[in-house]
């Protein structure tokens, strides 16, 4: 029997335990922020931000949002980015990716304060993670760890595969799979576009995690039995809808569920996790910020 795991289940347990941390912070006066900036005409990435500050507010975080217009010059959104670093309010900022091409993306991930960077992007927060030493974990790949934990899959030994090598999820999950610690411990592949017969590489993994941005690429023919497969992605491909789109994952669901042990549906699967895990990273930021120890869940 194929296990469908669900996101929204196991993220919704750890936004409880969350809740407890931050009424440990409110006795001491401390109330989470996170501030969302948006530079972009991007409907998906308005829907993500909406989805992100409407989070935080059922959670009981503060959340402020600047919204930029697309063309407006770089230098806005650099400005924004430091009032924000200056706030003592705000102790997460998070600029939605991607940018427009006008604004250099590398100096925007620099100039967040990077005791305030809650999606773990900044050069500092990447080496810690790569080092051993993480302070934010990327959301998306930290709550995979988290989804695959509440399953009781346990990379260690394990042979991973990933597909995608982006700079939010592929390259940070194949860091968190092979760091010796917990949730971690696996032999690591990471393919991508240029990859030679992906389909023989993914074959031979334990676990799969399909972050490629390429609707259903991986089919039930390039799982193992047995394997456990994880979708990041979240394709919009035109149907014939309300909406004249349907949301549809790298993995190809149908035909991937005969074959693997664990599979992780598009939505409800890892979406919720990533959304979890950044109110997770802006409870870290203000205990981290405040001084105020909190128990993680
Ligand atoms: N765009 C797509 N995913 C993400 C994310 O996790 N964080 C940010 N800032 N932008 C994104």
């Amino acid at each position: 029997m194929t296990r469908v795991l669900d996101g929204n289940a196991v993220g919704d347990r750890i936004r409880d335990d969350l809740r407890d941390c931050i009424d440990t912070l409110e006795r001491e006066g401390v109330t989470p922020g996170l501030a969302t900036v948006l530079m972009s005409d991007d409907p998906a990435s308005e829907t993500y931000v909406s989805m992100k500050t409407r989070a935080c507010e059922d959670l009981g975080i503060e959340s402020v949002h600047r919204e930029l217009d697309s063309s407006a010059p770089a230098e806005e959104l650099f400005d924004t980015v430091e009032a924000l670093n200056g706030d003592p309010s705000v102790h997460g900022i998070l600029v939605q990716m991607p940018v427009p091409d006008h604004v250099d993306k590398r100096r925007v991930l620099r100039s967040i304060d990077p005791r305030k960077d809650v999606d773990g992007f900044h050069p500092e927060n990447v080496g810690r993670l790569v080092a051993g030493d993480p302070r934010y974990k990327p959301c998306t790949p930290h709550g995979i760890q988290k989804l695959l934990a509440a399953a009781d899959v346990d990379p260690e030994g394990e042979d991973a595969v990933v597909v995608g090598r982006s700079e939010i999820v592929g390259k940070p999950m194949a860091n968190l799979l092979v760091q010796k610690a917990p949730g971690g411990n696996a032999t690591v592949t990471v393919c991508h576009s240029r990859t030679d017969d992906l389909a023989a590489k993914t074959r031979e993994a334990d676990i799969v995690v399909a972050a490629a941005g390429v609707p259903e690429m991986i089919d039930g023919s390039m799982i193992a039995e047995g394997a456990t497969v994880i979708d990041v992605g979240v394709n919009r491909v035109d149907a014939d809808t309300e909406k004249g789109y349907e949301l549809v994952g790298d993995v190809d669901f149908e035909s991937a569920e005969e074959r693997a042990g664990v599979i992780t549906p598009v939505p409800g699967g890892v979406g919720p996790m990533t959304i979890t895990m950044l109110l997770y990273n802006t409870v870290k930021a203000a205990s981290l910020q405040a001084e105020v120890p909190v128990d993680l869940p």
